[in-house]
């Protein structure tokens, strides 16, 4: 079999710039709501904390000259709003902007594309302390910080991300888990209902500039549920459940078929966690984006028999089985769909896909990273397939381009093709930052 992807075809490395950056306090920078809440005790294992991370602050040659090494041609990552408006509104950063000039500079001179989110969750934490996403203000806030977004770096950026993974906000507010810690559903569907507005004007006012080459969407992440029998109710009604109302459907709907689905307004009614809509937000939320990106981890299959087993198991303080299983190679399934279902008529990106080690301190063991190779070559296949059944994927990003600061999960969970070391912040090669450039090298996987 041959797996030569189309010429042309986009490779990249992803990463999100609360996870790396670092220089929390430093060149003028506000803090996030991130900030804010790992510093409370218990939020994050390990207590690790996003201050330094991977210092790309300060070592953003590194970062490109390792990009260069693995070949990619284009550099996913996100501007932090606290870094450009430290405050949320009013003043803007200069040392802010200098950074990203800076970092685009070097990508432009490497032969790198830039793809760059305008929000991967560090919000201002001055806005949160506002009520955040569920102050209908955001839609302001937001507008201007993309207005001063698109004024500086317009046409400098091929590809603009308005949002990278909604369901954050959600769980963020929802499940408190996530920054802010809030637990209050009905406040959280509020949050995304005002954050879709707050894409669709940011889409209005893009298009308003009549860029040549810049492009915009959104990413939104896809993790399918499927129902282990679909002749068992209970299988079914989890899978359904778990997709239409804490996941992808809560944001594909609106903004490719226009307003919430039918399951979804039924459940929000039983609940009574319908958020205020306002007339006219869901043709806003509509807009006609030039493409989008889906993260891709994973693919679950919901077994309510197996599940009651492993919790009673769990419970019990047995041998209960906490590594996820992968069904990577349904990402063809998943892909036609997605798109089918939502008449999803614009290019695609897998806008992010990676594995992480998990809890692993060996660094000789970290650096033989086989089985992340393993994964990302199934999924590869797997996306090739979907492309060659008529799929229009125009390129991957691999996530990451080393270990960053993973969220709750602190330091613990390793995404990177590069190995960080967080004491001395040197970063070096795993196994697969050579299996990757091969792939780059050879535009797809080698027979
Ligand atoms: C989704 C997010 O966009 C990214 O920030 C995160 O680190 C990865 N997936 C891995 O969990």
């Amino acid at each position: 079999m041959n797996y030569t992807f189309p010429e042309n075809f986009i490779w990249g490395v992803a990463t999100a710039a609360q996870q790396i950056e670092g220089g929390m306090r430093e060149g003028g920078r506000g803090l996030s709501n991130w900030d804010v809440f790992s510093h409370i005790p218990g939020t994050i294992s390990g207590g690790g904390v996003p201050d330094v991370a991977c210092d790309s602050y300060h070592l953003l040659d590194r970062d490109i000259a390792m990009m260069k090494e693995l070949g990619v041609n284009s550099y996913r990552f996100s501007f932090s709003w606290p870094r450009i408006i430290p405050d949320g509104t009013g003043e803007v950063n200069p040392e802010g902007i200098a950074y990203y000039k800076k970092l685009l500079a070097g990508l432009k001179e490497a032969g790198i594309t830039a793809n760059a989110t305008m929000f991967h969750w560090d919000l201002p934490y001055a806005l949160q302390v506002k009520g955040g996403f569920g102050n209908r203000d955001m839609t302001g806030w937001f507008l201007n910080y993309a207005k001063v977004l698109l004024d500086n770096f317009g046409e400098d950026i091929e590809y603009w991300v308005t949002f990278n993974e909604p369901i954050a906000t959600f769980v963020g507010n929802a499940k408190g888990f996530f920054a802010p810690g809030l637990c209050d559903e009905a406040y959280a569907r509020q949050c995304c209902h005002n954050l879709l507005v707050c894409h669709g004007e940011t889409v209005k006012l893009f298009r308003s500039r009549n860029y040549k080459n810049a492009k915009i969407g959104i990413v939104v992440d896809v993790w399918k549920h499927y129902p282990a029998d679909p002749e068992n109710p209970e299988d079914v009604a989890a899978a359904a459940a778990a997709n239409e109302t804490e996941g992808y459907g809560m944001y594909l709907h609106p903004l490719f078929l226009g307003g919430y689905s039918r399951y979804l307004n039924a459940y929000m009614k039983e609940q009574d966690v319908m958020p205020d809509i306002m007339s006219g937000d869901f043709e806003t939320i509509r807009q006609k984006v030039d493409f989008y990106g889906m993260n891709f981890y994973n693919v679950l299959i919901d077994d309510s028999a197996k599940q009651r087993r492993l919790a009673a198991e769990q419970s019990e303080g047995g041998n209960y089985q906490n590594r996820p299983e992968y069904h990577t190679e349904l990402l063809d399934k998943v892909l036609k769909e997605i798109v089918e279902e939502y008449g999803i008529d614009v290019p695609l990106f897998i806008s992010e896909n990676g594995l992480p080690q998990v809890g692993m301190t060996d660094r000789e063991a970290i650096l033989d990273d086989q089985e992340r190779i393993d994964y990302l070559d199934k999924v590869l296949k797997t996306l090739h397939k979907a492309m060659q059944g008529g799929i229009d994927v125009r390129g991957y990003y691999l996530w990451s381009l080393m270990d960053n600061f993973e969220w709750s999960a602190g330091y613990e969970h390793r995404f990177g093709i590069y190995y960080t070391d967080f004491e001395t912040l040197e970063r070096i090669p795993k196994k697969s930052a050579a299996w990757y450039a091969g792939v780059i090298r050879h535009n797809g996987l080698p027979e």
